[in-house]
């Protein structure tokens, strides 16, 4: 039995939709199954231990973009069911395995503000944020167990992605391996592969016929490629922590990103000193604050950001074609708007 939740996170009371939809029918039924997704999500992060709950809840009460759910209804939208309570469980797994891994995220990345809030490891430490990653994915799997043999054998296949990205983060491309290549192996991985599984159980649990389920898979994961690819340029561009996060991050933990490997390819003299501030071998930008701020500045006024939008733009747009497996109408419109609103984020 679950205590009562008490002065424990809550879940906020309105559901706002994260892109613009001119099907206003669409719109308002989007937005009331996100609301019903919202308390699931609350109730699904409860734990015996009211403690346990707490931690669960801190980042879901932060808030988020919830932009997996969210693709999972639209997906289901293609679908002769999409109100199939199984869509809504699968949203729940997606956001779910998502925050457990912010979770541990914040503490490999050292990063003390998540979703505006600190995040679990600065709230308490790394050991609570860690175990209450292991609770959240638990749970999703759990969960997952509801929905059946396919949806725990797409579940096991996501995570093992995920993980695999993430850690594959942590390494240097192998010497024959290209960095670009190696990078976006790690962003397919750790990102590109949830939402490719949003956008696949979506459709899948709407019953949308076979061709349009692999189309979304696919979308989803040029989708989610390009999510992350705007996520890393805007960590150099934001000067304010409007994305909830502290922008700098990725260059303070050595990650190389887009911007930074497109940066590193100049032969142009008057690039010299970001060469030497992006030099891989470097590790100061981490305790050397001037420095740091100077490569970010530097970064920032230079074309590779610009070649880096370009590039995601690209994804986005290869990623809309895929819809063309899909009736015409306002669910694709909408999927396509989701495409563009990925690319050009701003938060
Ligand atoms: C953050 O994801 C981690 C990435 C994969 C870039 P989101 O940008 O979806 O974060 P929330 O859910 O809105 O906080
Ligand atoms: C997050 O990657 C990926 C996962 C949580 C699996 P990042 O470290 O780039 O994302 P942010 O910027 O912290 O959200
Ligand atoms: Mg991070
Ligand atoms: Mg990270």
């Amino acid at each position: 039995m679950t205590p009562p939740d008490q002065g424990l996170p809550s879940s906020p009371v309105t559901a706002e939709l994260a892109l613009p939809i001119d099907d206003l029918a669409l719109a308002d039924r989007l937005r009331a199954r996100l609301e019903s997704v919202e308390s699931a999500l609350f109730e699904h992060a409860s734990s015996r231990a009211p403690f346990v709950t707490e931690a669960a809840r801190h980042l879901l009460a932060a808030g988020g973009k919830r932009f997996r759910p969210l693709l999972v209804l639209l997906a289901a939208e293609t679908g002769p069911h999409p109100e199939d309570p199984a869509v809504e469980a699968a949203a729940c797994v997606v956001e779910i395995t998502h925050v457990g891994s912010l979770y541990h995220d914040d503490v490999m990345d050292e990063a003390a503000l998540r979703r505006g809030e600190d995040s679990a490891n600065a709230r308490w430490d790394n050991l609570v944020a860690i175990l209450t990653g292991d609770f959240l994915f638990a749970k999703s799997s759990e969960l997952t167990a509801q929905l059946g043999p396919e949806a725990v054998r797409i579940q096991a296949e996501t995570f093992t992605r995920l993980v695999e990205g993430q850690i594959l983060e942590t390494v240097e491309p192998g010497p024959d391996e290209d960095a670009l290549e190696h990078y976006l192996e790690v962003v397919a991985g750790k990102t590109g592969s949830l939402i490719a599984t949003s956008a696949h159980y979506g459709a899948l649990f709407a019953g949308a016929e076979p061709d349009v389920v692999a189309a979304l898979t696919q979308y989803g994961e040029l989708v989610g490629t390009a999510f992350q690819l705007s996520d890393d340029i805007l960590d150099i561009a934001s000067e304010t922590e409007e994305s909830g996060k502290t922008p700098g991050t990725d260059l303070k933990e050595g990650v190389p990103t887009l911007p930074v490997l497109i940066a590193r390819a100049s032969t142009d003299p008057a690039d010299a000193r970001l060469l030497e501030l992006l030099d891989p071998q470097r590790t100061d930008l981490a305790a050397d604050a001037d420095a740091h701020a100077e490569a970010l500045t530097l970064l920032r006024a230079h074309p590779a950001m610009e070649q880096a939008r370009t590039y995601v733009v690209a994804r986005a747009e290869e990623a809309k074609k895929l819809l063309v497996a899909l009736p015409e109408g306002s669910v694709r419109s909408a999927l396509d708007a989701f495409a563009d609103v990925v690319a050009v984020r701003s938060a």
